[in-house]
């Protein structure tokens, strides 16, 4: 029996795409259940997602993400890693949103591990310089972002070290943390997606193979693809119709390893439909 076989198949809700809000749909999962979160929520920074306004006061949109990372607590397995991405925001209004998160996940009681910065190389697009050549008000380009890494309630994940299969030339890059990956270029429609580099990476670092990996704003569709690529079951949550059909599309055509057959997505829980063509207004868990 492969590691991928070990897994605990007996909880419900792997190896799918749910369409649906991401608190709403975390509360009806088992406790104890995912091992590795990785997600990069909406920023607030009006961005143009399909059906979602990304224009929050900004105290609701803390208290927002703070109910969801309190959903997500309870799934996660002791010693669960949740990866958090989040970018800085504009230079005009700039806003230390990354150490709002950080503060409000350890007063959750999340343990926070570490902080990996993400350099996107994106210095060759530059146009903001502010005060060119004068101290008067020159402008620091954000180019890179945050990858916050939290556990739950210890720092170890108990696994099985045939399941690992990470590298030890994989295992020094990537314990120096500060990354190099250019931003994904395919954007599949969407206006934030990850690299799969960048999630290649965390799901290799910080789970074992046949381990649950979940993205609760999970947009195109880059972390499922990745964990079932890389032979971990998955869960994918977005309240978009469009992203979800997207992704759904995505995962089904990424090939496992052969000893690891993490099965094909299937629509949300209990026999969950795939969603309707013409969006609906209202997400709903399935
Ligand atoms: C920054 S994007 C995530 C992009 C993703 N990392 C990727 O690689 O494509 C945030 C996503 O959250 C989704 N979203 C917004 N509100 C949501 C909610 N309440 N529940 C679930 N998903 C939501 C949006 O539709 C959007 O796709």
């Amino acid at each position: 029996m492969g590691p991928a076989e070990r897994a605990p198949a007996e909880r419900p809700g792997y190896d799918r795409i749910v369409r649906g809000d991401a608190r709403r749909t975390l509360d009806r999962l088992a406790p104890d259940s995912v091992h590795l979160a990785i997600t990069s929520p909406p920023y607030n920074l009006k961005i143009p997602y399909r059906g979602y306004s990304d224009d929050l006061p900004r105290s609701a949109y803390l208290d927002w993400l703070a109910g969801v990372w309190r959903s997500l607590y309870r799934v996660l397995v002791p010693g669960g890693r949740f990866v958090l991405n989040v970018a800085p925001t504009s230079i005009k209004d700039f806003q230390p949103i990354h150490h709002d998160l950080s503060r409000g996940l350890r007063e959750l009681g999340y343990i926070m591990r570490t902080e990996i910065i993400w350099y996107k190389q994106t210095m060759g697009r530059r146009t903001a310089w502010g005060s060119w050549r004068s101290p008067s008000n020159p402008h620091i380009v954000p180019s890179w972002e945050y990858v916050l890494v939290f556990s739950k309630g210890q720092w170890n994940l108990v696994g099985d070290r045939a399941a690992i299969d990470i590298g030890a030339r994989e295992f020094e890059r990537f314990s120096d943390g500060f990354w190099k990956i250019p931003p994904e270029r395919r954007r599949h429609g969407h206006p934030a997606p990850f690299p799969e580099e960048l999630v290649e990476r965390l799901v290799k670092f910080y789970s074992y193979r046949g381990n649950v990996v979940l993205d609760m704003f999970g947009g195109t569709g880059t972390v499922p693809a990745v964990a079932r690529r890389l032979g971990r079951h998955y869960l994918y949550i977005d309240s978009s119709d469009e992203y979800c059909r997207q992704a759904f599309d995505r995962v089904a055509h990424v090939t496992p390893p052969a000893d690891a057959p993490i099965p094909s997505p299937a629509w949300g829980f209990d026999g969950g439909r795939r969603p309707p063509a013409s969006p609906s207004g209202a997400a709903a868990v399935q």
